[in-house]
């Protein structure tokens, strides 16, 4: 690659705490390196409409600790046309943009393999609160959107004990199951349901509901993602099948708002940052990942056909803490 003089940075699709402060090193790692960083407002749509903003050091001041995306963010549907990517083409190529980083998830790397395929030079940083891109452990803004679920479920806990009754939550991951199951054990949820596990009502909620209440407790909580079923069913079952009456909560997209966490600025502020520097150092078409804490770069091609599997392991360490009924009798 030559020399990289200009480049664009992009926030695309699901939103999530901690792109700024990946928006922010891009800029000031670009900046240290003589390379001159455009902002790409809206993410695929702002490369077909030329909607595009100037920025530098001082800009991005002040955005390390804001949520949400100072460059807006958008699910393009022109993007996936074919005329949609040649207009963006041409939008690089007359604003000179020798390359992209692009921040965000599944579908944000998708579109980045698309243009790279076309010529532009992309690297991608993981950017999305259902933490579900294969080819990277962690991906930004996950800590904060499970710390955020954790406040909320655990004040629901608070009345929930107080009326002795059952509730049933329902969190964001319309194909995966990583925050669920993770903030399940963080809350001791009575049971979580996630996509990736077939649920069984009768044996994963019903008999959970029942040994809990015949081990002593009088109030339970059900975590579920949003992708392994609606709250509200899973109330009006629960119902059904023994009478209670859930109190249902959608926490919805007040998980993906927010001030990041610290590992949510530290994790964005390396990945931006080795964004840049792979750049500089004339490559490009990677996917920036971590791995067992480090940072590496990971080719696009095989990122993208890199899969993450639901720690089953996990589940099992979320059914071990259930109360056992036959323990608790025996003692
Ligand atoms: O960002 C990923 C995600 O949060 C999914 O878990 C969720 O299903 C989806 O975004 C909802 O996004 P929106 O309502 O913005 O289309």
């Amino acid at each position: 690659m030559e020399k990289i003089k200009r480049i664009g940075v992009l926030t695309s699709g699901g939103d999530s705490p901690g792109m700024n402060a990946a928006v922010r090193a891009v800029v000031r790692t670009a900046v240290s390196n003589d390379i001159e960083c455009i902002g790409i407002r809206r993410g695929y749509q702002g490369l077909i409409n030329s909607d595009f903003v100037n920025l530098n050091s001082i800009s991005v001041g002040h955005i390390l600790s804001r949520g949400g995306t100072i460059l807006y963010t958008a699910r393009s549907e022109d993007f996936m046309t074919e005329k949609g990517r040649k207009k963006a083409v041409t939008t690089c190529k007359m604003l000179g943009l020798q390359g992209i980083v692009a921040i965000g998830g599944d579908g944000t790397f998708r579109g980045a393999l698309e243009l790279s395929r076309l010529g532009i030079p992309v690297v991608g940083v993981p950017a999305t609160i259902d933490n579900d891109i294969g080819c990277t452990n962690y991906t930004i803004g996950f800590d904060t959107a499970c710390n955020t679920a954790i406040e909320c479920i655990d004040k629901l806990r608070d009345t929930m004990q107080s009326h002795e009754r059952c509730s049933v939550v329902e969190v964001m991951g319309r194909n995966a199951g990583f925050l669920a199951l993770y903030v399940g054990i963080a809350v001791g949820a009575t049971a979580v349901l996630v996509p990736e596990h077939p649920v069984d009502f009768q044996k994963d909620v019903v008999e959970r509901i029942q040994d809990s209440r015949l081990a002593g407790n009088t109030h339970f909580m059900i975590v579920v993602a949003e992708g392994a079923g609606s709250a509200l069913d899973i109330g009006k079952k629960i119902h059904d099948s023994i009478g209670m009456e859930p109190r249902i909560t959608v926490l919805g997209h007040i998980q993906r708002g927010g001030s990041p966490n610290a590992r949510d600025r530290e994790t964005a502020t390396r990945m931006g940052y080795y964004a840049v520097r792979a750049f500089a150092e004339g490559r490009g078409n990677c996917i920036i990942a971590t791995q067992e804490g480090s940072i590496v770069e990971i080719p696009i091609e095989e990122a993208l056909q890199r899969k993450k599997h639901l720690q089953m392991e996990r589940y099992e360490v979320m059914e071990a803490m259930q109360v056992s009924r036959i323990r608790h009798t025996e003692e």
